[in-house]
């Protein structure tokens, strides 16, 4: 999906028309007024387009789909801790609380503000490659008000970084972050994982490799955490210290122990 425009909901105020504009402007697109969005999405013009809605979200829609942030699954998952589950991904990350994790594989943030949640006197630097994603996380992170103070606390922990993972570890100092953490897209996604479908046409879906890990070593202090499916081959390619995760999801979280 590669063609879009940027409009506003129906009847917009003068703020959602600049708001409209001005998000044109930074993703070199064309800025739409509403009620000629048909016409373009009738002659087949794009392939998608951004709504700034009448309370200033974003939100990207398209045939049959619209991704837009929310902090959901975030709170499904901490509810089942909350009440004896298991989390595995905080099991293998293994927080203190005062700990910097980079995230390099951002997404919608889901386990991000979870992490953030456990790091009260840490922080968390995400890195998310597509520009859309980045843009409808961003601002919807910046946005979002919270009924829950957890989610609130744990998003004020988080910075946000439009970049290629691959490119931002190279570049990085030995040492500078606690914890790395990388999830990719699996190489057998799981469809029945409704929260991640949005993502999936404007996700990138680059794969990690040795080297790669090898750069995440080195800017970690303590450890490396690697997520995939069981059916996937990264740890098949990748050697780990452990791997940890549930039978019923399938999904596994690899951990490299830096000492
Ligand atoms: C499986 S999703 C991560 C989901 C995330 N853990 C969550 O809880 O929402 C993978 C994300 O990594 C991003 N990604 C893939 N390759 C990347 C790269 N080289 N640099 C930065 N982000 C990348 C994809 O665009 C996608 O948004």
């Amino acid at each position: 999906m590669e063609r879009f425009v940027v409009t506003t909901s129906h009847k917009p105020s003068r703020e959602q028309i600049k708001l409209a504009r001005d998000l044109a402007e930074r993703l070199n697109a064309k800025y739409v007024n509403r009620r000629h969005l048909s016409d373009y999405r009738k002659k087949g013009r794009v392939d998608f387009y951004y709504v700034i809605e009448s309370d200033g979200r974003i939100v990207i829609r398209w045939n049959g789909g619209e991704l837009f942030f929310h902090p959901s699954v975030s709170k499904i998952r901490m509810r089942n801790m909350q009440n004896g589950g298991r989390d595995y991904l905080t099991e293998a990350l293994n927080l203190n609380g005062d700990e910097t994790v980079l995230d390099t594989t951002f997404g919608l943030g889901t386990e991000a503000i979870l992490i953030a949640a456990f790091l009260p006197r840490g922080k968390v630097v995400g890195i998310e490659k597509s520009v859309h994603i980045y843009t409808v996380v961003s601002d919807g992170m910046r946005r979002y008000k919270p009924k829950v103070k957890w989610i609130g606390e744990a998003m004020k922990r988080i910075v946000l970084i439009h970049a290629d993972m691959k490119e931002f570890i190279r570049k990085a100092e030995d040492d500078s972050y606690d914890i790395v953490y990388c999830d990719p897209m699996f190489e057998n996604p799981k469809y029945e994982s409704s929260s991640m479908n949005p993502l999936r046409p404007f996700a990138s879906y680059d794969t990690v490799n040795e080297d790669d890990v090898k750069h995440m070593l080195r800017i970690a202090k303590k450890r490396v955490v690697l997520k995939a499916n069981e059916k996937d081959s990264l740890f098949e390619r990748i050697k780990v210290d452990k791997v940890m995760g549930s039978k019923k999801s399938g999904v596994l979280y690899g951990v490299i122990e830096k000492i």
